[in-house]
């Protein structure tokens, strides 16, 4: 199974692909959290694209599309694998198919999150993260269960991202609607769209895509 989950900043991807991807065990393949490990790491790749990211602003197609080039040719993503933010522009889709042809793979699925600007840019204001073990949380929705301590290993080290903030998000948004949006007719065309309401809470978002992957 190849899934693209598709949609704006905030939209609920990253939430999404790593509940399914433990639940049928495929990688879930994140080009935001590949980026800020080589942001993090001050790689190559990492230095180049640190301002593009804390501006809202698209990487490169040729930085995205070869660390997607590098992962997928990995043995865990011989059974297939989830893609969280890639595509983002046409020649990445078109990209991408052309990588998978090579390996006799094709895109089984592409899942469009639709939620509203407001709900994405108070989601994303809210969001937080251990800095120690990653697990996730947020001021709305999802606070630790003791105050100041990580549910998970007991931190007290959450951090935010640098791009968290309402001025980027409107910059996000931007790059979304103009370069990312474009391309759902691309796979409309190739009948692998399907959409969902990524309004409703976490689980009841979860059981929709669960029953379009095991279709
Ligand atoms: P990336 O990391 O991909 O960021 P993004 O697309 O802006 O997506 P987010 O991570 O903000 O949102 P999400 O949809 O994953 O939401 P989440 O599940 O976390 O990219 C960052 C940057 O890297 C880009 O701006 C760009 O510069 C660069 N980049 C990355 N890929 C690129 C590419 N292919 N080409 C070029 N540049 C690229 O949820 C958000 C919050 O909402 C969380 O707090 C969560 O708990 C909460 N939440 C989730 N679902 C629900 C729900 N159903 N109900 C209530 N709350 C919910």
């Amino acid at each position: 199974m190849i899934a693209i989950l598709f949609g704006p900043p905030g939209c609920g991807k990253g939430t999404q692909a790593s509940i399914i991807a433990k639940d049928i065990n495929i990688p879930h393949l994140s080009t935001g959290d590949m980026l800020r490990e080589a942001v993090k790491s001050k790689t190559e790749t990492g230095l180049k694209a640190a301002n593009i990211m804390e501006e809202g602003k698209l990487v490169s197609d040729e930085i995205v599309i070869n660390i997607i080039k590098d992962r997928i040719c990995h043995n865990d993503c011989e059974k297939g694998f989830i893609l969280d933010g890639f595509p983002r522009t046409l020649s990445q889709a078109k990209e991408l198919d052309v990588m998978l042809s090579k390996e006799n793979m094709k895109v089984d699925l592409v899942v469009d999150f639709s939620v509203n600007d407001e709900a994405l840019i108070s989601r994303i204001e809210g969001r937080f993260s251990c800095g120690d073990c990653g697990l996730g949380y947020n001021d709305h929705t999802k606070l630790p269960l003791k105050e100041g301590f990580c549910d998970e290993c007991g931190s007290n080290n959450f951090i935010r991202r640098k791009d968290d903030n309402r001025e980027t998000v409107s910059k996000r948004l931007e790059a979304y609607y103009k370069d990312t949006l474009p391309i759902l007719p691309y796979y409309k065309e190739k009948h692998v769209l399907n959409s969902i309401d990524g309004l409703g809470d976490i689980d009841s978002v979860t059981t929709e895509l669960m029953s379009l992957i095991k279709k």
